[in-house]
Parts: C-alpha cells; sequence; structure tokens
C-alpha cells in the first residue's frame, strides 16, 4: 500500500487526546509471515478533552477482530488507523491483529534481521503492530507476552515469566507506545551486573548473533561507566532490575533507547580492537552513554509531540559531549564536535533543508531526526549553560527532573524551569529554537586611549523556514592576550543581544590580541577581517585549547581557498605554524592529530560560496593535495620522530591516551607516505595487530594510488566480518581519486557483498561516494546519477534510508551552472518515480525549493 497525498502536520494544532490508557496487555504469537498480536488495553475517557473522537492509528495491519468490553465491534478503517464508537465510561479495547514480519524491509515496525525478531517503534512505527493511540502524549504501563519457539524472548520493564517459547515482561514506569520493544531470537548474553547509588542491583546484558559475543566487553564497560557517571553528575539513578541492549544487523539509525531494552545497530555496539577503530569504540562509548541517558531525558520524561523532539535529542546529545568529555579530552571532544556541527549542520542550516530546532510543520517526522535537532538543539542546551552558570543549570535540571518525571512535555516546559531558577527571561533565547539558519557575526576593533572596544554585529540570513530572523541572545566567550602571549583578560562570557552590540575593555597598557568565541561558544560563523600573523600569533599563543585550533583551521582555510582560486602557493605561516604543532611535545597527541586535519573539501566548497566565488571540486581537491604535500615536505625532518614516539609497545587500549598517540601517529604517516611512496605505510599494515593501525596504513596506500594486494587480502582476512567489510566498501571509494570514485562505487554496488537492502552496506557504498567530495562532482555528472539511480531502488524498500540520503544533494546550489542542472534533472528524476514514499516525497520537494 502506498502513501496517499502528503498531508502537512503543524505544532499550531496540537490537540490531546480524548481518552486516558490505563494499561496495555499485548500478547504476540511469533511467525516470521503471520505474527498475531492481541491487544487489551483500558481507556478511559478525559472529562478534560471535549475532542472524544475514538481515533487509533494502524498500518499494514489485518484486523482479524475487534472487542469492546468484549462484544464484538465493527470500526471504520483507513490506511492510517481506525475509528470506533465507544463508551463515554471507561472501556476495554481489544483487537488481534496479522502482520508480516518477514515482508517488512522498511525496519520499522516489527521486522526481522538476520533470524531475530526486532523492532523499532519510534517515531511512529508501533501503529505497524497493532491498533493504538501512537502518540508520545499518551503513557501508559505496559504487560507484554511473548510466544515463539526461541531461546530469547526480551520485552520492556522486568521479566515475569520466563520459560521455553514463552515470557511475560511488565513494565511499571508509564511509557508511550515509541519506547516499546520486543526481541526475539537465537542469541548469546555477555552478562554483567551494576548496582546503583542507593544499593538496588541491576542485571546487565548484550545480547548478540552467536560469533559476536567476543564484542561487546567494551559496550558494557561504557555502559557501566554512564550509569555511574549519569548518578554522580545528575543524581539519576536506573529505575529497573535489568537493563538488556540487543544488537541487530539491520537498522536505520546508530540505536534506539527503548525503555529497559535498548537496540542498537551492531556498528554502534560491538567492537574488538582487531576489528574496531579507535575512532568506533570512541563512538561506541557515545552511543551506549546516549542512550542510556535518555532514560531520564526521554523516558521518564517524554516529549508531548514530536515538535517537541530536540527536548529529548538536544539535551541527551549534550549530556553525552559531557560524559564523553569527563571520560576523555574536554579540549579534544568540543573540537570534534564543532568539525562535526561543521560538516553535517551547517549546511543543513545554511541550505534548502533549514528549519528550526524545533520545527513548527513536517510532513514525515522521521526526516527530522537532523543534525540541526540533535547538535544544533545540544549547543542551544551549551549557550544556556553558559549565561546562565554551572550551579544555576544543575538547579534547572533538579526542578525538570522533580516537576516533569511520569510527564509528557515541551519547549516551554524545559525554559520554565530556566526561568523560575534564574529570574531571567528567556523569550529571546527562545528565538534559538524557533528560527533557521546560523548567524554570522561580524567583529570590528577600536583601540583607544587604553580602551580596546569589540563590536559584534549578527545576521542571520533569512531562509524559506525563517524569512525575517530576529537577532538571537549570544553568549561570546573573549580573552585577550597581550604581545608576549600572556593573558591580560581572562575569558569572559560577552551576553550579545542587539544587532550591533559594543563591549569595551579599560585599563589596558597596550592593544591586545583578542581571542572571540572561546571554545565555540555560539554556534555561529565568526567573521574577522584579520592577517595571517594575527591567526599565527593565535595558533602559537592561545590560552584557549579550542581557539588555538581554530586559529589553525583559519590559517589553513584561508590558504586552501586561495590555492583553489588562484594560483597562490601555500602559506608560510600556515606551514610554519604546523611544524611548530609538530614539535611541540608538551600538546596532546590526540590534540596535535586534530590540529594537522585539513578542513574538508565541502567545507572549502562553502566556504568559497559564501565568500562569493563559485566553488571548483577539483580545484579545491587539488589545492588540498598541494597543500599536504608541501607540509609533507615541510616537515620532512620531525616525522621520523614523531612516528617513533607514537610506537605503543603496550597492550592494545582503546583509551584516549593510546587513541591519541595513534591518531597522531596516522596523521604523521599519511605525510610520510607522500614522502617514501609507501614503504613505510607498507610495513605498517604488515605489523598491525589492531584495526586502527591496519585501516590507517591501508587508507594511506589507497590514497597514494598504492595498495591494491593489501584491500584484496583485507578482504579475504576479513569477509566473514559484516562491520569490517563494511569498512572495506567505504574505504575505497572515500579513498579514491576524484576520476576513479564513481567507477569504484559502481564496480562495488555489482559485488557479491553489496547486500543493498542492509542499511549499513548501503551506506558504506553510496554514502561513502557522497563523501568524496570531487569524485561525487565529477564533472560529467555520473556521481549523482548513481546516486540518484540507488535511491530510486531503495525508496520502495526502505524510504527512511532513501530520504535520509536525499540530502546529499542539499548543497547542489552551491555549484556551477552545469552541475546545478545536473543535479536538478536527478532530483526531478527521482521526484518522478511512480508511488515516491512521502519520506523521500518531501526531502525531494524541500531540496528543489
Ligand atoms: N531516538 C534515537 C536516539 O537518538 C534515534 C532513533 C530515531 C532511532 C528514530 C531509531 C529511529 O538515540
Ligand atoms: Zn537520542
Amino acid at each position: 500500500m502506498r502513501d496517499a497525498a502528503p498531508t502537512t502536520i503543524y505544532l499550531k494544532d496540537y490537540a490531546p487526546f480524548g481518552f486516558h490508557v490505563e494499561s496495555v496487555h499485548l500478547t504476540f504469537e511469533l511467525d516470521p509471515r503471520a505474527t498475531r498480536v492481541h491487544s487489551r488495553i483500558a481507556f478511559r475517557p478525559d472529562p478534560d478533552v471535549a475532542d472524544r473522537r475514538f481515533f487509533l492509528h494502524g498500518e499494514n495491519l489485518s484486523l482479524i477482530v475487534a472487542r469492546i468490553d468484549g462484544e464484538t465491534v465493527a470500526p471504520d478503517i483507513t490506511d492510517a488507523g481506525l475509528t470506533c464508537a465507544v463508551p463515554d465510561t471507561p472501556f476495554v479495547w481489544e483487537a488481534e491483529v496479522q502482520i508480516d514480519p518477514a515482508g517488512n524491509t522498511a525496519l520499522e515496525g516489527l521486522y526481522m534481521s538476520g533470524g531475530m525478531y526486532c523492532t523499532q517503534c519510534e517515531a511512529e512505527g508501533f501503529r505497524k503492530i497493532t491498533y493504538y493511540p501512537d502518540r508520545p502524549d499518551v503513557m501508559s504501563v505496559f504487560t507484554v507476552e511473548i510466544k515463539g519457539p526461541h531461546p530469547v524472548l526480551l520485552s520492556n520493564g522486568n521479566p515475569q515469566q520466563q520459560g521455553e517459547g514463552h515470557a511475560i515482561w511488565h513494565d511499571p514506569w508509564p511509557k508511550p507506545a515509541y519506547l516499546f520493544a520486543l526481541v526475539a531470537g537465537d542469541l548469546l548474553a555477555h552478562p554483567d551486573s551494576f548496582t546503583t547509588c542507593s544499593g538496588k542491583p541491576v542485571d546487565l546484558n548484550i545480547w548478540v548473533r552467536p560469533g559476536d559475543e567476543g564484542k561487546c566487553a567494551f559496550g558494557m564497560e561504557a555502559l557501566k561507566k554512564s550509569m555511574r557517571w549519569d548518578e554522580e553528575v545528575y543524581g539519576r539513578e536506573y529505575d529497573l532490575d535489568v537493563f538488556n541492549i540487543v544488537a541487530v544487523d539491520d537498522f536505520n539509525m546508530g540505536a534506539m533507547e527503548n525503555k529497559g531494552l535498548n537496540v542498537f545497530n551492531s556498528s554502534a555496539v560491538l567492537a574488538s580492537p582487531e576489528t574496531a577503530t579507535d575512532a568506533n569504540f570512541e563512538r561506541i562509548e557515545a552511543i551506549i552513554a546516549h542512550e542510556y541517558f535518555h532514560n531520564w531525558t526521554g523516558n521518564r520524561i517524554t516529549c508531548r509531540d514530536w515538535f517537541q523532539l530536540c527536548l529529548k535529542e538536544g539535551l541527551t546529545v549534550y549530556r553525552d559531549s559531557q560524559f564523553t568529555s569527563d571520560m576523555r579530552s574536554a579540549p579534544v571532544k568540543r573540537i570534534s564536535d564543532v568539525i562535526d556541527l561543521r560538516a553535517r549542520q551547517f549546511p543543513e542550516d545554511q541550505g534548502p533543508l533549514a528549519h528550526p530546532v524545533r520545527p513548527e510543520s513536517f510532513q514525515e517526522i522521521n526526516n527530522f531526526y537532523t543534525a540541526t535537532v540533535y547538535e544544533k538543539g545540544a549547543e542551544v542546551i551549551g549557550m544556556l549553560k553558559r549565561l546562565v552558570g554551572d550551579a544555576a543549570y544543575a538547579e534547572a535540571l533538579d526542578l525538570y527532573f522533580a516537576r516533569h518525571d511520569g510527564q509528557a512535555c515541551t519547549i516551554e516546559d524545559w525554559l520554565a524551569v530556566f526561568a523560575e531558577v534564574t529570574g531571567r527571561d528567556l523569550s529571546q533565547f527562545k528565538r534559538w529554537y524557533s528560527q533557521a539558519g546560523t548567524p554570522r557575526v561580524h567583529v570590528a576593533e577600536t583601540w583607544e586611549n587604553g580602551t580596546y572596544t569589540l563590536t559584534f554585529s549578527q545576521k542571520t540570513p533569512p531562509s524559506a523556514a525563517t524569512p525575517d530572523p530576529q537577532p538571537l541572545v549570544l553568549p561570546i566567550d573573549v580573552g585577550l592576550l597581550g604581545a608576549n602571549g600572556d593573558e591580560v583578560r581572562a575569558t569572559e562570557t560577552l551576553e550579545m543581544t542587539e544587532a550591533t552590540q559594543s563591549f569595551a575593555f579599560e585599563g589596558l597598557a597596550a592593544k591586545p590580541v583578542p581571542s572571540i568565541l572561546r571554545g565555540f561558544s555560539a554556534p555561529v560563523v565568526l567573521e574577522r577581517e584579520t592577517d595571517a600573523a594575527e591567526r599565527a600569533f593565535l595558533l602559537a599563543h592561545d590560552t584557549d585549547a579550542f581557539n588555538r585550533w581554530e586559529a589553525g583551521r583559519a590559517l589553513a582555510r584561508e590558504t586552501l581557498m586561495s590555492m583553489a582560486t588562484s594560483d597562490a602557493a601555500p602559506d608560510a605561516d600556515y606551514l610554519d605554524g604546523m611544524l611548530a604543532v609538530l614539535r611541540d611535545d608538551g600538546l596532546d597527541p590526540a590534540y596535535r592529530a586534530l590540529m594537522l586535519a585539513q578542513p574538508g573539501q565541502s567545507e572549502l566548497a562553502a566556504a568559497l560560496a559564501q565568500s562569493g566565488s563559485t566553488p571548483d571540486p577539483d580545484a579545491i581537491w587539488q589545492a588540498s593535495e598541494t597543500l599536504k604535500q608541501a607540509l609533507a615536505q615541510h616537515a620532512q625532518d620531525v616525522l621520523p620522530r614523531i612516528l617513533a614516539g607514537c610506537r605503543i609497545e603496550e597492550p592494545f587500549r582503546p583509551d584516549a591516551d593510546q587513541a591519541g598517540k595513534r591518531a597522531l601517529g596516522g596523521a604523521a604517516l599519511a605525510l610520510v607516505t607522500r614522502l617514501d611512496s609507501g614503504a613505510q605505510a607498507a610495513a605498517q599494515y604488515d605489523a598491525a595487530d589492531n584495526m586502527t593501525l591496519q585501516l590507517t596504513a591501508l587508507s594511506c596506500l589507497l590514497s597514494a594510488g598504492k595498495g591494491a594486494e593489501q584491500l584484496a587480502g583485507f578482504y579475504d582476512q576479513w569477509k566473514l566480518d559484516r562491520l569490517v567489510i563494511d569498512k572495506w566498501f567505504g574505504l575505497q571509494i572515500v579513498q579514491a581519486a576524484p576520476d576513479q570514485a564513481v567507477g569504484t562505487a559502481r564496480d562495488l554496488t555489482g559485488h557479491a557483498d553489496f547486500n543493498w537492502q542492509n542499511p549499513n552496506r548501503f551506506r558504506a557504498t553510496l554514502g561513502s561516494l557522497s563523501m568524496n567530495h570531487a569524485g561525487f562532482h565529477t564533472a560529467d555528472g555520473s556521481g549523482y546519477a548513481v546516486l540518484a539511480d540507488w535511491l530510486i531502488k531503495l525508496d520502495p524498500v526502505n524510504p527512511q534510508t532513501t530520504a535520509r540520503m536525499c540530502s546529499a544533494f542539499q548543497t547542489w546550489k552551491r555549484y556551477d551552472a552545469v552541475r546545478q542542472d545536473l543535479i536538478r534533472a536527478q532530483l526531478e528524476r527521482i521526484a518522478a518515480t511512480p508511488d515516491l514514499s512521502r519520506d523521500t516525497t518531501e526531502m525531494i520537494s524541500r531540496i528543489l525549493g
């Protein structure tokens, strides 16, 4: 059944449901093609709600029978659900439906993955399991009975009965249906336990397919650290007797916070030193923390409606970033987050898909699980904390948990606790939730009689979502440095509220050098006309770790931009600055590795477009190659010492220390490979006893146009490991030269292991193509065509993943007219596909604008 004409849902139309759900009993009789779901739901009319229409969502369900208080009824059924006449007193609704998990390729509702049953209900998947008021403001207590010939039968809450082919689970905490989960299959547990701060024991398990049990230990440690951290930092204790995590191979997203039964994409939980990179380990730790933290921010306190998604996601991303900062290096985490924000959120906020952190309308909610809602949503919380201070933040959070536990809330509820605790008027701050677009902040300075004045002007470019942006509240952290690099003014948070505003620093002996937007205190584009000398000074001296990195980044960006648009040579300040960084053993290796990384080519394209020129992907690629080569030559003498210093003799640990050394070693190896034709990379490849070293070496070889033999060996070594083979697919495409990327991707889509219905494999292949900037934008448009072909093919099978991947086209208006025409033709071809899903239809029409 295909979707009807798209309808738009508006925040302003919110209306509560006319009934309370007192309890839910579900019984599942599992069968791959014909699962029976029996529901018994106690409803009570809500006297406070006038509209008492009884509508239950339901999609792709075959109704066998429905009863009210035991009497068979005949509801009116449509594609979207059913309506039925009901009593105006409490009543029990019962329904039996049949569903087809094996035929469910969209991976939403109850589906099968590698022989196991699993569910994904956020945002609106529960309606594919049974008829229900599938909206987050309807919360209830669930009891779930599962019948099926599987050794492991799991659902939310605590187990009440577990036997052969039969289990009963009871979740005492009222929850919306999107947090429901069921898993059944032949699974093995990696067990452990945790004692909460009040002394309650909790059984912990990570459930995996046989063969994967050796890849759970790290995830389990991350879970225990997360549980302890949430007690210590937020005072949040776990609230069930068990906490289960399940790894599934077919999953549209990273992971899902179902109450007491988190379901994870196997890539977000399974890891061993041999098969996972340091980056994988760090991501797993963060995602485990994220899903665990949702237990309070999302589950105990949930969202009233899906427009409030950032209420749980922005806050939970913010919390997981705090956790990572505490577990690892805070500056490194901040820099990584800003790199990610600029790579994923800025393009969204500056293109046709721009939307506020709290959108006001949508057609398909699945299209709004975005970098804006998640990452910008987290930035907004970081700004709020900076403005009110740590103590008030802690107090406001305590009030939030105390006041709203068990409720489905809004951004207004969230801001109210801050307003109450601080006495602040947050009405202007609230614009961060309602305005789309990245503010551009221009800085000018004056120096007179010992007074240094900074004048900021903010301007958010108008967009379809926000045609008339108003000034935002911007916390701008500033410190001042003297000529010798000493800090003459420590960091101060300037609170900017006007379109243009000046801040004076008095009593200075000499004109200082400003360090502005320290820690990236607001998610804006900072514009300051300055010279390379000032950047180089800050790169050498800034006492703020973030801004020191930012100074190097700006130098790199500026030299790359002029190299890509003229025949400029690499900037000497940049090369010298990087050499000093490489030599400075006092700096954390992880930080030095971040310093050495260049801005991404897509980020450079955005910067060029913003400065008024049309980015040429080939020229950008060429500039980036030339700069890397120049740096390699410039640093030639220090590289051997760096490589030697990064060699680790101890056994592998995926912690920040070792990972930092491997990252710096990897950055040095990439440079060395440009000088020694890959000799040392080949040696590292042969000697590698962990995936980080192995994959780094392989990627150096591939980017030098070598490594064919190693690539084949890698496949043979890892052909039985799904997650490693995803890397094998992705790396070849990401590292391909611009004129090879499309051909490589095309060949790989013909490989026997290209299981295109598996989202991880699809992303590893087509997603990697869109990440090879010059390859994807190759002048003949073949990159666009290959991606469009595959999106058209995937759409009827998995609309959600198809729609997400359309965002590869969101930056199309940056490029020249020829490329724009080529992209538009592909977008129109996708749009014209018969029976295109609602998800993809919405994305394409927004991108076309
Ligand atoms: N709520 C999940 C998270 O942020 C993400 C998700 C959304 C997963 C929708 C599946 C489907 O952790
Ligand atoms: Zn989340």
